[in-house]
């Protein structure tokens, strides 16, 4: 029997009343598009997939043919994806709420294609191709296995954020600013394993902000209030309510 998706009266006078409400977004809000969340046990990345290979800069240098025909794997994939009702709904909330921060450790541009351009990527994007060594943002071709930079001629890799390597720094303020402004703060798909992402619901929480959670496996981390839903079930839901 499937559930009714109930938002409970408190959390949506409370997002009324919200001069800024601060969402955090993790793989579960696009895995209804059918990308692959990280941690889940039957279709997880990381069960089939070596992180430490990876998703760090000693597996990069260790093997740079493997990380980039991943990463051009997860590119394709990404990019024959669409937004759905979650992506869609988040974006609608922005014209709803007086202010919003849109805080996403996807990287996979899912949040603008349905129309939040403003998102803050915490973990960078996909589709960024970067030198290793000088930083510079290139191009890479798709003929060579390990793309090079055309300023230095180092190896180009993807522009997303690995395992030891620090939030770039502006998403990082502008995050952590947000999580300690605002009235209302949800987390949504994220396993909230990661720091320092996990944190802004701490920064949240000791700012006075209502804490939501919205998954259906719930984490159950001190969050106010918790909605054991899929995202495209319950935020299209919230938006609904609000629009009434
Ligand atoms: P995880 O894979 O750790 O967690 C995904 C969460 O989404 C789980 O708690 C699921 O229960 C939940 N979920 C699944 N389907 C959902 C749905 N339809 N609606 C809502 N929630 C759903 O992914 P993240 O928390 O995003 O980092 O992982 C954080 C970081 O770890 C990633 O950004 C990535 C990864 O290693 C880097 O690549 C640096």
């Amino acid at each position: 029997m499937t559930k009714t998706c109930v938002i409970p009266e408190p959390l949506l006078a409370a997002l009324r009343d919200a001069q800024h409400l601060c969402i955090l977004t993790g793989a579960g809000v696009s895995a209804e598009s059918g990308v692959p969340t990280f941690r889940e046990a039957q279709d997880g990345l990381w069960a089939d997939y070596d992180p430490l290979q990876l998703a760090t800069p000693e597996g990069f240098l260790d093997n740079p043919e493997l990380v980039w025909r991943w990463y051009r794997w997860r590119r394709e994939l990404v990019a024959k994806a669409q937004p759905n009702a979650a992506h869609i709904a988040i974006a609608e909330l922005a014209s709803i709420v007086p202010q919003l921060t849109l805080v996403t450790q996807n990287v996979d541009n899912l949040h603008q294609r349905a129309g939040s351009h403003q998102a803050i990527e915490f973990h960078g994007n996909l589709f960024i191709d970067r030198c290793f060594d000088c930083a510079l943002e290139g191009s890479a071709d798709p003929q060579q296995d390990v793309p090079r930079c055309e300023s230095c001629g180092g190896k180009l890799r993807p522009g997303v954020v690995w395992f030891g390597e620090a939030i770039p720094e502006d998403a990082m303020n502008q995050s952590f600013a947000a999580a300690s402004d605002c009235g209302v703060f949800m987390a949504i798909g994220t396993s909230s394993l990661v720091q320092p992402a996990a944190g802004l619901a701490d920064v949240a929480a000791a700012s006075g902000a209502l804490t939501v959670e919205i998954n259906p496996d719930p984490v159950r981390r001190g969050f106010d209030v918790v909605l054991d839903f899929e995202a495209g079930t319950a935020i299209p839901h919230i938006v609904d309510m609000l629009g009434r």
